[in-house]
């Protein structure tokens, strides 16, 4: 097996005197799509910005990319790689859709192709181009986010709960633009609560619970097994069609 993109080994991360993250051991495999799944407060928004290094880990280690990122500053950890759309979408609501786009690009000007590409499966920020990001409507504003990450290729993209809020229609956009960043083999860790818009989406899953990992394995597996997934998740038969 190849080297994973990413690895925790026995995170704990602290905020002020409370003890979040309690040992969390989680591989995010290259060129695949891991889903970390769990409950309300569970810890995974804490696990995305220990990543980041929002937050840092007191013990454990982070491996990315083959370097050890344990103790690196945000815009290092930017800059070698990782890409994050938080909860929160973090886009800049007075600046227009073009403007966004182009505060994100670090290579100066986004690669026409390559906007054209995002153009594809998130057709409202052409039309919207030139309009105040703060008019768009809360699924378009997720796409605006979505689009900021992958203005440039990046190494590994972390998405805290892009589906929070939105219809449907705008899942299933969401659903075709995941589709299309594997099919470029951008590896990515998404978390998510909704366990229809993932399970076909993800390669690889991993439960938490309580600050700690509880379940990883192949999501295939997970899809199949309504037991496990009751145990874990605890799904009824009739919330998951
Ligand atoms: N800034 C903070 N100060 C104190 N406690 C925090 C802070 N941020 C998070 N926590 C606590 O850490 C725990 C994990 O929170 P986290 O946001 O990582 O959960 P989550 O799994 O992302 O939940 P959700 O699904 O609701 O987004 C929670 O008990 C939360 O109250
Ligand atoms: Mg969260």
């Amino acid at each position: 097996m190849s080297e994973p993109m990413l690895a925790l080994a026995g995170v704990h991360t602290h905020i002020g005197q409370y003890h979040i993250l309690q040992g969390v051991d989680l591989v995010v495999p290259r060129g695949e799509l891991t889903v970390l799944l769990g409950r309300n407060g569970a810890g995974k928004t804490t696990t995305l910005r220990t990543i980041m290094g929002l937050w840092h880990a007191s013990r454990g280690a982070l491996l990315f990319d083959g370097n050890d990122v344990t103790r690196a500053a945000t815009p290092d950890i930017s800059c070698a790689g990782i890409a994050y759309v938080p909860e929160n979408m973090g886009i800049f609501s007075d600046l227009t859709v073009r403007e966004n786009l182009l505060l994100a690009a670090r290579a100066g000007e986004p690669d026409t192709a390559r906007l054209e590409w995002i153009f594809g499966f998130f057709p409202a920020l052409k039309k919207f181009w030139n309009q105040a990001a703060g008019t768009l409507s809360g699924g378009q504003k997720q796409m605006l986010a979505i689009a900021r990450a992958i203005v440039e290729p990046r190494k590994l993209l972390l998405v805290d709960e892009p589906t929070k809020g939105l219809a449907p229609a705008i899942i299933q956009s969401l659903i075709t633009a995941f589709r299309e960043l594997k099919a470029m083999e951008t590896t990515i860790l998404l978390v998510e609560q909704n366990f229809s818009f993932v399970k076909s989406l993800g390669d690889t899953v991993a439960v938490m619970d309580d600050g700690r990992i509880v379940h990883s394995g192949r999501m295939d597996e997970l899809a199949e097994d309504r037991e496990l997934q009751q145990k874990l998740l605890g799904l009824s038969l009739d919330t998951h069609q």
